[in-house]
């Protein structure tokens, strides 16, 4: 089983704003007509989505489920239950990262898509994270929450490839475990 980022940081390194608003990230200015940036063919060849409860909160205030037919995992030792009018693949998985990702990996999926930036770094940590795929959008938003964090050991990370677009977002592909 491979385990996939594929997220967006502000040029210093942030995922949200401290209180988790994304405005930065949404904005027109970064959209360019016709272009997804990757997320439709990354998406893809994902068969499963492993989540942080404070992204999915997120996700849930955008109304409209996002992710279709996709499995999506929902890290939390604290959420009671998911919401009914969610699909029914949409579940609560709680634990260690190590457990969580056994319980992944005994479901047989063969690519899952890491998200949220404790859940991400948990997954570093763990040693799981095989591909990241990182967007830099050109803005700098101050403070945040942070991308990547503490580690116990070093991780070198493969460049694979840059790619920038017309905006000014430079997307990179980087290889953990080679
Ligand atoms: N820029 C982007 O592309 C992008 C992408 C995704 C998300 N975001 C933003 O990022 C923010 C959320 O990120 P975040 O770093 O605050 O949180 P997160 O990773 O989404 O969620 C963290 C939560 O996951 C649960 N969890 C349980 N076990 C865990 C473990 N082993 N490791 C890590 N988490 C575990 C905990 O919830 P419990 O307390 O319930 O146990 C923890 O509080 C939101 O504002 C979202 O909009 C941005």
């Amino acid at each position: 089983m491979r385990m996939s980022v594929f997220i967006a940081v502000s040029l210093d390194g942030m995922i949200a704003r401290t209180n988790g608003d994304i405005d930065w990230l949404t904005a027109t200015s970064h959209l360019i007509p016709g272009e997804d940036f990757g997320y439709g063919s990354f998406i893809s060849t994902v068969d499963a989505l492993l989540m942080g409860r404070r992204s999915f909160e997120k996700v849930l205030t955008f109304g409209e489920w996002p992710y279709g037919d996709l499995p999506v995992y929902v890290l939390s030792n604290t959420l009671t239950e998911i919401p009914n009018h969610l699909p029914e693949h949409v579940q609560r998985i709680s634990g260690s990262m190590e457990q969580t990702i056994q319980t992944l990996k005994s479901s047989g999926y063969q690519h899952v898509y890491v998200d949220g930036g404790k859940t991400v770094q948990s997954a570093l940590r763990a040693g799981a994270i095989d591909h990241m795929i990182i967007t830099r959008i050109p803005i700098l938003i101050g403070e945040g929450i942070s991308l990547f964090g503490s580690l116990d050991s070093d991780i070198h990370l493969k460049h694979v490839k840059t790619v920038t677009f017309k905006n000014g977002l430079i997307q990179s592909l980087y290889d953990c475990n080679y």
